[in-house]
């Protein structure tokens, strides 16, 4: 009795037991218990049972029915788990891999050279100060004793600027010189800044671009002497061209703002660039005593205090320091130039004390 019940419940479990995932779990279950299944056409053709059969059958019936759905369901959980499991490992990231390299920037040369300068005078006691690149005429040239119609003002080629501030006309900063000024407004000495920052004049050819950089340096304190300004520049030079027996050479010049003036040339062979070697001299900075004029003129008395003030060109120095030949391609974004000439993020501007030689 009821032998074909008995073998589909063992055919039904073995199947079930055997899907090997929620789909032919899926089929499995249709197979038996859909609209067409094994089980669901017994139990419609119970009704042709004969009577006196149709309970017992139909009882053994339901009792498969719920045995299997029981199995179905606990099977279901099993392979869902597994299937949430498969995917946990397969979407795995291995943190421990070393990363996709990532294309590095790097630093232009003129970044280069200011880095190198704030190491250096920054190891000497100096602070970095900045000013605007728009700046007053005043601030420019008249504070800094260079009135109006002063010769020294055609050697500026300045770029005017429409508009009055402060009742100055407007420029762009022909020399970073105009930060002396700021500084020694709103600092009581004594100080020690360097200025590095972006200049502009009117000037476009081989050796000249309207807009370079310059660093200002500007030391003010009491019994400051030559000799400091003569120490201070020799101990940067042979620092930042890393050679301690750098010829350096002071010669009498003149700039407005500071009295006496002086010129610096460092020796150099001519024929074959080489620094410090060949026994040709190569102007490389503007310095000299702070004039008293420019001292009053910020309202500090030059009775009690004096200093020294130098500028020098950015460009030129970094174009000698790494045999840079040209200066229009430092502002062409050449990514063949830069691959060459720039500089590692990573490496830290060294600071080569009493030079390398
Ligand atoms: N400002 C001068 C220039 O641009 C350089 C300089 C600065 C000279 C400070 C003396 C003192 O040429």
């Amino acid at each position: 009795m009821d032998d074909d019940i008995a073998t589909l419940r063992s055919t039904s479990l073995a199947g079930i037991a055997a899907a090997s995932d929620l789909r032919a779990l899926d089929e499995t279950r249709v197979s038996l218990l859909g609209k067409a299944g094994t089980l669901t056409r017994l139990l419609k053709e119970l009704g042709r049972a004969a009577p006196e059969q149709h309970r017992a059958r139909g009882a053994h019936l339901n009792h498969l029915r719920d045995d299997l759905t029981e199995a179905l369901d606990s099977r279901r959980v099993i392979l869902e788990e597994a299937a949430i499991a498969a995917r946990l490992v397969s979407e795995r990231i291995d943190i421990t891999l070393p990363p996709p390299p990532e294309p590095a920037g790097s630093l232009h040369p003129i970044s280069r050279t200011l880095d190198e300068m704030a190491a250096i005078f920054g190891a000497m006691g100096f602070a970095v100060a900045e000013g605007p690149d728009i700046e007053t005429d005043w601030h420019n040239f008249s504070a800094l004793n260079i009135p109006s119609h002063h010769p020294a003002r055609d050697d500026h080629d300045t770029f005017y600027l429409p508009g009055i501030a402060g009742g100055s006309p407007r420029v762009l900063r022909t020399h970073t010189s105009p930060v002396q000024i700021r500084t020694m407004l709103t600092q009581a000495p004594p100080i020690r800044v360097i200025v590095p920052g972006r200049t502009f004049r009117a000037d476009h050819d081989a050796t000249h671009s309207p807009l370079f950089h310059q660093c200002e340096g500007l030391v003010i304190d009491r019994n400051i002497t030559l000799a400091h300004l003569k120490g201070c520049l020799i101990d940067f030079l042979r620092a930042f061209f890393d050679l301690a027996t750098l010829p350096v050479r002071f010669r009498a010049s003149y700039f407005p703002f500071t009295e006496p003036s002086m010129e610096v040339d460092i020796g150099w062979n001519r024929k074959t660039g080489e620094i410090g070697a060949g026994g040709d001299w190569l102007e490389i900075l503007g310095s000299g005593m702070v004039h008293p004029n420019v001292l009053a003129n910020t309202g500090i008395d030059p009775r009690e205090w004096q200093g020294f003030a130098f500028g020098m060109g950015v460009e030129r120095v970094t174009m000698l320091k790494h045999g840079i030949p040209d200066l229009r391609p430092f502002y062409d974004s050449d990514l063949r130039w830069l691959r060459h000439y720039a500089f590692s993020p990573l490496l830290p501007a060294m600071l080569h004390e009493g030079g390398g030689a």
